[in-house]
């Protein structure tokens, strides 16, 4: 392979956690290694990464919209079954590196867990919404409430705001679904400083990627 050629991998990468875990800085740290690496990466964030799929996160996250459970699920999963369409399959099949920041484990977390909605009900969602997409490699960052609330802003989105119970089931819910999928998803400990972490992160990586 020529030096200036991109290299080619299929590979479907997500990153798990609370909010204020820190996953969204090492998945840009990720794509940075990768791409200089030679990957084709692709970055993308859930809800989001599409026109839809944005204008459906600003309705998601806005702390003045008011949604019931089954709705927030839904559209959730309505902004997943965009971007696994018109991003995620089109570019794994052109062998590209797709890294997505949250999946569907953070429904079965969140709204699953969270919002006490009936986990099979959860998980049949999914479904309709990718098909049979399944990340080749999780990686969870797990961290304690009060080391995660400490890192969130001033001015909290309706997710966000939620009460210490819910993200404590959320917590636990990332935790069962490792627990249930080992070989799939990986935890981190997120308590960690961003090197140190990232240290971690590589050593997964370096499981499906030649890293020099
Ligand atoms: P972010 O802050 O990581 O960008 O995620 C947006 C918020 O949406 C975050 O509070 C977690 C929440 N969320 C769910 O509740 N369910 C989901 O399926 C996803 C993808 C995110």
């Amino acid at each position: 392979m020529p030096r200036t050629g991109r290299r080619k991998k299929k590979l479907f990468i997500t990153f798990e956690g609370i909010d204020g875990c820190g996953k969204t800085t090492q998945a840009m740290l990720v794509s940075q290694l990768l791409t200089s690496e030679r990957y084709q990466v692709k970055l993308l964030r859930e809800p989001g990464s599409t026109a839809v799929a944005e204008r459906i996160r600003e309705l998601l996250l806005d702390a003045n919209t008011n949604l019931t459970d089954t709705t927030e699920l839904l559209l959730y999963e309505a902004a997943r079954a965009e971007l696994v369409g018109r991003e995620i399959l089109p570019a794994l099949k052109a062998e590209q590196i797709v890294l997505c920041d949250r999946f569907y484990d953070s429904t079965t977390a969140y709204q699953g867990y969270g919002r006490k909605l009936d986990l099979r009900m959860v998980r049949s969602l999914h479904r309709v919404a990718v098909g049979d997409l399944k990340p080749d490699l999780t990686l969870l960052f797990d961290i304690d409430l009060k080391t995660a609330f400490s890192r969130l802003g001033k001015n909290p989105d309706r997710l966000e705001s939620q009460s210490r119970a819910f993200f404590k089931r959320v917590r636990q819910g990332f935790l069962d679904i490792a627990r249930k999928n080992r070989r799939r998803v990986k935890v981190i400990d997120a308590t960690q400083s961003v090197e140190e972490i990232f240290e971690e992160v590589k050593r997964y990586l370096a499981r499906r990627v030649d890293l020099v």
